[in-house]
């Protein structure tokens, strides 16, 4: 080839070997921008299943194939005790090593598994026993899992205070049943028993009799306050000064018998409530039959009302055996007695202060106690006056 042939080949070389790398400069550059395309949408997706987790009512983990954490919101986190922001890239095995939770984690767990849930206790709080959480574990078309946590503690709480409350029912009604019982079967076996002694088993029995009467009622009043079921027909408002009045009149028997000094201090004018006058006549009467019953003979019940700013404040103050701070405490709860044996014998259920409670929060109001062993109590309720009647 002469010299100007050699010159035009070179020449085309150097051109096809241009035009060759500006293709593929332009292929990388495309290739760059459609990556950088799919990597910004993929982002997008991860920003929206990121937001999705977080705005999630419950507790969600999401996990990846390998049972790697990717996504967790704060419920979880909180929920389930994780550290705050250390647990990305970690595997959910070690961060949470509950046994049923590792079965059901990828990789390990296959996809065919399905759904799986179970509860979860959570011990070694002492301040919190009985924590648990609802754990549901369902794998994702790609290998990974999400796990759904919710807090099972206030179920449970309701569950084992539902128990003991049929247990409590069931032994209140069981203790007089048995003694009517033993009072009849000892009047059939005896045929020849003294007329005197036949009166006083039937006056037993008729005691007991009451004894289950009043513990029923108390039951019915309860379910009906837990229900807040309405009352029949309109609420009138109630005169409590003239309410309160009348429970101490009603009451001083009681504590004549007792030699207690029963006072009852009320205003001259009417303090009006909206409601029901029976409910409102066993929350005072309540109060002050228990200042009574828990005050030793010779001590003294001072009743109170004032109109506060707009509430009307009953003060019951006792100069009777007190409370402790833990007895305080649960004094409102149903069944609960300090000493079971001396309530009982006063013909006490120790369901008089838990409706005293409810009926006073179905009115608006607010109940509390202070007091002092062996110095004496005060109960007081707090309630929103209502206009008055008419
Ligand atoms: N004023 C008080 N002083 C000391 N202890 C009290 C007083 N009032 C209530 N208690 C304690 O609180 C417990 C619960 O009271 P509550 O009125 O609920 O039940 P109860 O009086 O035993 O029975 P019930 O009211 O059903 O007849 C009582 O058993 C008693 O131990
Ligand atoms: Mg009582």
């Amino acid at each position: 080839m002469s010299g100007p042939g050699w010159f035009l080949a070179g020449a085309g070389c150097g051109l096809l070997a241009w035009w060759l790398a500006q293709r593929a400069r332009a292929a990388v550059v495309r290739r760059a921008v459609e990556a950088e395309a799919a990597l910004a949408e993929l982002r997008r997706e991860r920003d929206g299943l990121a937001a999705g987790v977080q705005g999630a009512t419950g507790g969600l983990l999401v996990c990846d194939s390998n049972g790697i954490l990717v996504l967790a919101n704060e419920l979880a986190c909180a929920l389930a005790g994780l550290p705050a922001g250390a647990w990305q890239g970690r595997r959910l095995a070690e961060l949470l090593p509950w046994p049923k939770l590792v079965d059901h984690l990828p990789p390990a767990a296959g996809t065919a598994a399905g759904e799986v849930a179970f509860e979860q206790d959570l011990q070694g709080d002492p301040a919190e026993p009985g924590r648990a959480l609802g754990v549901r574990i369902r794998p994702t078309p790609s290998g990974g899992c999400v796990v759904a946590i919710d807090d099972h503690s206030r179920l449970k709480r309701l569950e084992s205070l539902r128990r003991d409350f049929v247990a409590n029912v069931s032994h209140e009604l069981k203790t007089p049943l048995a003694a009517i019982q033993g009072f009849v079967e000892t009047m059939q076996d005896d045929a020849e028993m003294p007329a005197e002694t036949r009166q006083r088993f039937l006056e037993r029995i008729a005691r007991q009799v009451h004894r289950l009467g009043t513990l029923v009622q108390d039951l019915l009043t309860l379910s009906r306050l837990d229900e807040q079921r309405p009352l029949d027909g309109p609420v009138v408002p109630q005169d409590l000064a003239a309410l309160v009045r009348e429970v101490g009149r009603d009451l001083q028997p009681l504590a004549d018998k007792r030699r207690i000094v029963l006072r009852v201090q009320v205003p001259a004018a009417p303090l009006w409530l909206a409601a029901d006058a029976e409910a409102l006549r066993q929350v005072v009467g309540n109060l002050v039959d228990n200042a009574i019953k828990y005050t030793p003979e010779g001590g003294m019940v001072a009743v109170s009302l004032a109109d506060q700013a707009g509430r009307a404040r009953l003060e019951v103050v006792d100069t009777g055996i007190g409370l402790s701070p833990d007895d305080q405490e649960r004094v409102f709860e149903r069944f609960y007695r300090v000493d079971r044996a001396r309530s009982r014998e006063l013909g006490g259920t120790g369901l008089g202060l838990s409706i005293v409670k409810n009926t006073v929060r179905n009115l608006g109001g607010e109940v509390g106690v202070r007091s002092a062993i062996g110095r004496g109590s005060t109960f007081w309720v707090e309630w929103p006056l209502a206009p008055p009647a008419g």
